[in-house]
């Protein structure tokens, strides 16, 4: 017999987000690439209102992995300023709203501007109680969960989770076409839904998102257990 599955409250929910497709949404019009990441900082600034708005709890946004340093030098550094900009222009906007900034990822490879930026961010919205924004730079899942794991008093699941801080993702979006995790939230992301689109992060509206959001709450989650029978 068909089950009545009963889909999932929209919030309050974590919602973790694969910013991809920069690069390709600035070549395809011959353009260069940082000027894809320019454009996708304004993309970042309409999904964050629109996670407010929607009721998001946690939106966290992978900015810069650690495989990242790979690319050349050139685009680095401009990706480097724009998070650096970032995290001293639209923080003061942020801030005024009661969101939370935290910054996951390793900070001695950071240029010091930057990482003075994220110390600065994180002290000054660290009593808000809005949406919690986590931008991940320099980051990798496993570098994360290794360190936690030594940190760690026990082994537990808990234990590392506490260390680890981020708390269990909901649900997972990667823009850009391609269908993998990168490195991101692998702990975190055990049980999240995941969202793939086409889209490239740049061209990535609020319409867009609030419609993953709409797709997430159809979505019956059971989490290894059986559904309740209308
Ligand atoms: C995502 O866009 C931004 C970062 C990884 C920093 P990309 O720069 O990876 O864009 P594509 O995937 O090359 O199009
Ligand atoms: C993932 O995008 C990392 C970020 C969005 C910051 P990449 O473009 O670096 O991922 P891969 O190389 O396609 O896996
Ligand atoms: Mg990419």
């Amino acid at each position: 017999m068909q089950t009545n599955l009963q889909p999932q409250p929209i919030s309050p929910f974590h919602v973790a987000i694969i910013m991809d497709g920069n690069g390709r949404w600035a070549e395809n019009q011959g353009l260069p690439r940082p000027v894809g990441h320019q454009a996708g900082a304004r993309a970042v600034r309409a999904v964050v209102r629109t996670a407010v708005e929607q009721g998001v709890t946690a939106l966290s946004l992978y900015a810069f992995s650690s495989y990242n340093w790979r690319r050349p030098e050139e685009e680095v550094a401009g990706l480097m300023a724009l998070l650096r900009h970032f995290l001293t222009i639209d923080v003061r906007d942020l801030r005024a709203h009661g969101i939370r900034i935290s910054v996951l990822g390793r900070r001695d490879r950071l240029p010091l501007a930057l990482a003075k930026a994220i110390a600065v961010a994180e002290r000054s919205t660290a009593r808000n109680t809005g949406l919690h924004l986590r931008i991940a730079i320099d980051y990798s899942s496993r570098d994360a969960i290794l360190a936690a794991a030594q940190q760690a008093p026990d082994l537990s699941p808990e234990a590392l989770a506490t260390r680890l801080g981020t708390g269990d993702v909901d649900l997972v979006i990667r823009t850009g076409g391609d269908r993998r995790l990168s490195d991101f939230l692998l702990w975190e992301c055990a049980y999240a839904e995941l969202f793939f689109t086409d889209v490239k992060w740049p061209d990535f509206t609020p319409a867009h998102f609030t419609a993953a959001l709409g797709d997430f709450a159809k979505r019956t989650r059971s989490f290894g257990g059986l559904m309740e029978s209308a």
